[in-house]
């Protein structure tokens, strides 16, 4: 179609980086520094304590002495905050750190009798043999408790369980001095107590001498957002106001945390969403909420509809980094994020820049994958196809097809963003972001045609066919590839096959809810294989696969990870539109392996899925015809 001719999805794009201000996130206040207040769910109110922190910068930096220089990390972080701070070996040990082209960085606790303090800390940074910051909590307390407990590991489990309404997770508890704002320090048992349902998880500071409970980490990050949830497509169907909608193992310090400061705006670790310069974000509605007005009935740019926009778009590709996070798309497998937390951070500093209501076009989305370490781009333009402009970053659909262009084209040849360059690879990308959307916007197990585009653009969606197991209404097959110009449409014979592959494998393992499906890989359900196939396949296809090489990729993926058993499912899916195992040159070939060629024992148990056209008359006379070279590039950009 001519809306989408001008993605430019794999164009490389230099993005000038701009360097993240370290300015303090929250106003000063004389008690922000060391204290919090926190009410619990269950209506606790505790209000914690944090020793104030000293920090020093050195400008050029500080020369280190004679005797830590050329030391490792380890001994110089210990060895300068020995030197500072005038303490003796016994009092501080090495934590963690790491080294990065821009330094080193070195973090240490405190430590008393053999004990560590959970909220005296340190930390060092290095360039070369230089130091060039440090900051300190290190206390000096008025008295130290006795380093033997005497209330039971056992009482102050169930204390805290009973306090914090959740159940200790067993997770190894430790012994930790606590330092009070007193100035006096207690013995503590550390203690995780969570609560799947009430989505608490926190970690329990309890007196091991008086049992009261100290302190408590809150390890959710707690936000808010009125959005369109991604199962659901347009706008029209209507916001939502979602609670904590980030996943703790793909996200785990929430969405608004970049490892270097934490934003109250739609600014995180894995997206800036902005309109014009990355600064112009939206900013927070009110205490870790991000609550707008939608009016549908004005401008996409008037009252509070531009931070529905960017709320939504934030919130939509946080969603799809979660997700692709849990199939696969990781640190390692060059995914987008600013830090890598506890992670090897090569490759990190690249969370994607969302532009949302861009200028810089109209009637169209493009997202530009540069290599990993570089920030990926998203590009939401405004469309004028109603009387009202209407707004890309309120169709989920469209933004998910962006955004998997991102996940592919990184996925595919290890990170470089150089291998969905031909026309079947490229259009292959347009296929597959097409199937990610409509796969993310599932709600059950009924086999429905999918359309791209219906908001934006108009009810028969952006695409020339609708995706559909019905080959009435999409009776495209592996053939028309040679036919067919430009990435999006070859895109949609690709799509459309995968379209088949996915209500296979949910006609016969079913489907699993959204909420279970999105977060965890493991399950047995169709949907789940399905999309544990499309990410695995990626990284194992050749740089600038054709059809039938990812098809073999994704049977490929089975083997590896379901010892092959969803093989035959997969071929007579592929096969059923002419991808099967002689297809060649754009040839139609319907057969499978024999081995699945044994009747099926069983009828296959979903009614509305189609039986796999394997006979289609016309197909068995060869087509002779050359290919019309598939090579010609198509994108004008
Ligand atoms: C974030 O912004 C909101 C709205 O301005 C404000 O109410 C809230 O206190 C802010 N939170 C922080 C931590 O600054
Ligand atoms: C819609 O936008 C396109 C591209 O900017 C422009 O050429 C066209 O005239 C616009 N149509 C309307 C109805 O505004
Ligand atoms: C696309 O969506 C329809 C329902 O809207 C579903 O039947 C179909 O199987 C989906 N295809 C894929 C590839 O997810
Ligand atoms: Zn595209």
């Amino acid at each position: 179609m001519v809306a989408f001719n001008k993605f430019f999805t794999t164009v490389f794009l230099a993005i000038a980086y701009a360097s993240v201000s370290n300015a303090a996130p929250w106003a000063q206040h004389s008690k922000y520094a060391t204290h919090s207040r926190r009410e619990l769910d269950n209506g606790l109110q505790l209000e914690l304590y944090h020793p104030e922190s000293t920090y020093t910068t050195f400008g050029e930096g500080l020369e280190l002495g004679a005797n830590m220089r050329g030391g490792d990390l380890k001994s110089r972080t210990v060895g300068f905050v020995r030197q500072r701070l005038g303490i003796d070996e016994k009092s501080v040990t090495f934590k963690t750190g790491y080294s990065s082209e821009s330094g080193a960085y070195g973090y240490a606790r405190q430590y008393h009798d053999g004990i560590p303090f959970a909220n005296a800390v340190a930390n060092v940074a290095f360039n070369g043999n230089k130091v060039i910051a440090f900051g300190s909590s290190f206390v000096k307390p008025k008295k130290v408790a006795p380093k033997k407990p005497t209330i039971s590991l056992e009482t102050a489990i169930s204390s805290a369980e009973r306090t914090l309404n959740g159940k200790h997770n067993g997770q190894t508890p430790s012994i930790e001095y606590f330092v009070k704002a007193d100035g006096t320090a207690a013995l503590s048992h550390v203690i995780q107590i969570q609560n799947d349902e009430a989505f608490t998880w926190y970690e329990a500071f309890v007196d091991a001498h008086t049992g009261e409970l100290l302190s408590v980490t809150d390890f959710v990050n707690k936000a808010t957002y009125h959005v369109l949830p991604i199962t659901k497509m347009t706008v029209v169907e209507g916001l939502e106001t979602l609670e904590n909608p980030h996943h703790k193992d793909a996200s785990p310090k929430g969405w608004h945390d970049d490892g270097t400061k934490v934003h109250n705006a739609t600014i995180g670790n894995n997206v800036v969403a902005f309109k014009g310069s990355q600064s112009a974000t939206t900013a927070a509605s009110g205490e870790d909420a991000f609550v707008y007005n939608f009016d549908i009935t004005a401008e996409p740019t008037d009252g509070t509809n531009l931070e529905v926009a960017r709320t939504n778009a934030f919130y939509m590709l946080n969603m799809i980094h979660d997700i692709s996070y849990i199939y696969g798309f990781t640190q390692e497998a060059y995914n987008f994020e600013h830090s890598h937390g506890d992670k090897d951070s090569k490759g990190s500093g690249d969370r994607v820049l969302m532009s949302v209501q861009d200028r810089g076009g109209m009637n169209n989305a493009a997202f530009a994958t540069p290599p990993d370490g570089q920030s990926g781009k998203c590009y939401m333009y405004l469309w004028n196809m109603s009387k009202l402009k209407r707004d890309g970053s309120l169709e989920n659909d469209v933004i998910v097809h962006e955004m998997t262009h991102g996940i592919t084209n990184r996925m595919t040849g290890g990170g470089t963003g150089r291998c969905l360059q031909t026309s079947e690879a490229g259009g292959m990308g347009e296929g597959w972001g097409d199937a990610f959307a409509n796969w993310s916007e599932q709600k059950d197990a009924t086999i429905k045609d999918f359309r791209l585009g219906t908001y934006v653009y108009k009810e028969e969606g952006i695409r020339d066919y609708p995706y559909s197991t019905d080959s009435a209404k999409n009776p495209l097959k592996y053939s028309d590839v040679k036919k067919r110009r430009g990435v999006h449409d070859i895109g949609v014979v690709w799509a459309n096959m995968l379209h088949n592959v996915y209500a296979a494998l949910v006609g016969e393992y079913g489907f699993a809810d959204p909420k279970i499906a999105h977060y965890d890989a493991s399950g047995k359900e169709g949907n789940v294989i399905y999309m544990n196939l499309f990410i695995k396949a990626l990284p194992i296809q050749p740089c600038n696969p054709t059809f039938a090489q990812a098809r073999d990729a994704w049977l490929q993926a089975d083997e590896v990870n379901y010892k092959g058993i969803h093989k035959c499912t997969v071929w007579k899916a592929f096969a059923s539109r002419g991808l099967g195992v002689k297809a060649d040159k754009y040839v139609d070939d319907f057969s499978v392996p024999e081995e699945c060629q044994a009747p099926p024992t069983q009828e296959p148990e979903t009614p509305e899925t189609e039986t796999p056209e394997t006979e289609t008359p016309e197909t068995e006379t060869p087509e002779v015809e050359t290919p019309e070279n598939p090579e010609t590039p198509e994108e004008s950009t």
